[in-house]
């Protein structure tokens, strides 16, 4: 029997799970860990990645995105790492704030190949720079980035206390981390229409335009088991984080969490 600590840290076994808590995959057949099948994914996904985005959220996650820059505007950072940076939407949004350098890292080489090419499209080459590295062993030295952002790509993190200790340590003392993340409305008839247009409407669509309806029930069974709210800012805190804040989104669909190193 092959043994394994999933991301919660729980101990589990080829035939059965020590805990109540399932590693959550986006296919669960598929006798690859966690990290191999969301490059797979998400490599899979890429050509309609965008697409998929902007009719799913109505567009609502454009201004989602704006609110990171929002949140780091008045920190004037001049050397940005984006984490989990997929096909560059927030790096590319960063560049308002005309730092020196923006570095995008993700796992997922087809993500990145579309993002090189918006980055080319907008003749931002020499400001931002995106690379293949894995969050969980940041190719950086520490102290290096003024700021770290994540937008939606903590949730699929294999090891999240790994992936967030590497943010911790790559960020400069003073330095500020953004993250942007799916959350759950708590609120009637927020929380119904969520759950509903999670759980049916986007796993449809999914499959419809991208052809993995897998990608998209993942979607939403990682949201529901992810932590959200306190929850989150308890485990930044316990990371190392400090000055740690939750601000709910759109009813709370999705939230942006703010921390400092001291
Ligand atoms: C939902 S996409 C988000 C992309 C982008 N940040 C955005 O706002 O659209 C999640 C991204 O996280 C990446 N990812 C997941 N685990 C990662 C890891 N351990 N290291 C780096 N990137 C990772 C995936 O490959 C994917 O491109």
């Amino acid at each position: 029997m092959q043994r394994k600590e999933n991301v919660y840290g729980c101990i589990t076994f080829s035939n059965f799970t020590m805990t109540m808590k399932e590693e959550i995959v986006p296919y669960a057949r598929m006798p690859l860990p966690k990290k191999e099948q969301v490059a797979l994914m998400f490599d899979r996904i890429a050509f309609r990645y965008d697409l998929m985005n902007r009719l799913l959220s109505f567009g609502i996650d454009v201004s989602w995105r704006k609110k990171i820059v929002r949140v780091l505007r008045k920190h004037h950072p001049k050397i940005i790492l984006d984490v989990a940076t997929g096909t560059a939407d927030v790096a590319l949004e960063l560049a308002s704030l005309h730092p020196t350098e923006i570095i995008g890292v993700d796992i997922s080489g087809e993500m990145l190949a579309l993002g090189r090419e918006k980055i080319k499209a907008k003749k931002l080459e020499s400001v931002i720079h995106l690379q293949l590295a894995d969050s969980e062993n940041l190719p950086y030295e520490d102290n290096k980035f003024d700021a770290v952002t994540v937008a939606f790509g903590v949730r699929n993190f294999e090891n999240l206390d790994k992936g967030l200790s590497e943010l911790f340590r790559v960020l400069k003392t003073g330095g500020r981390l953004v993250i942007l993340e799916f959350s759950k409305p708590y609120i009637f008839p927020f929380k119904q229409i969520f759950h509903l247009y999670f759980t049916k409407i986007c796993p449809a669509l999914g499959s419809w335009i991208t052809n993995d309806k897998m990608a998209y029930e993942y979607l939403h069974r990682s949201v529901e088991s992810f932590p959200d709210g306190r929850n989150f800012t308890a485990i930044l805190d316990k990371t190392g984080f400090i000055e740690t804040q939750c601000t709910p989104l759109t009813f709370g669909i999705s939230s942006i969490y703010t921390g400092s190193k001291s």
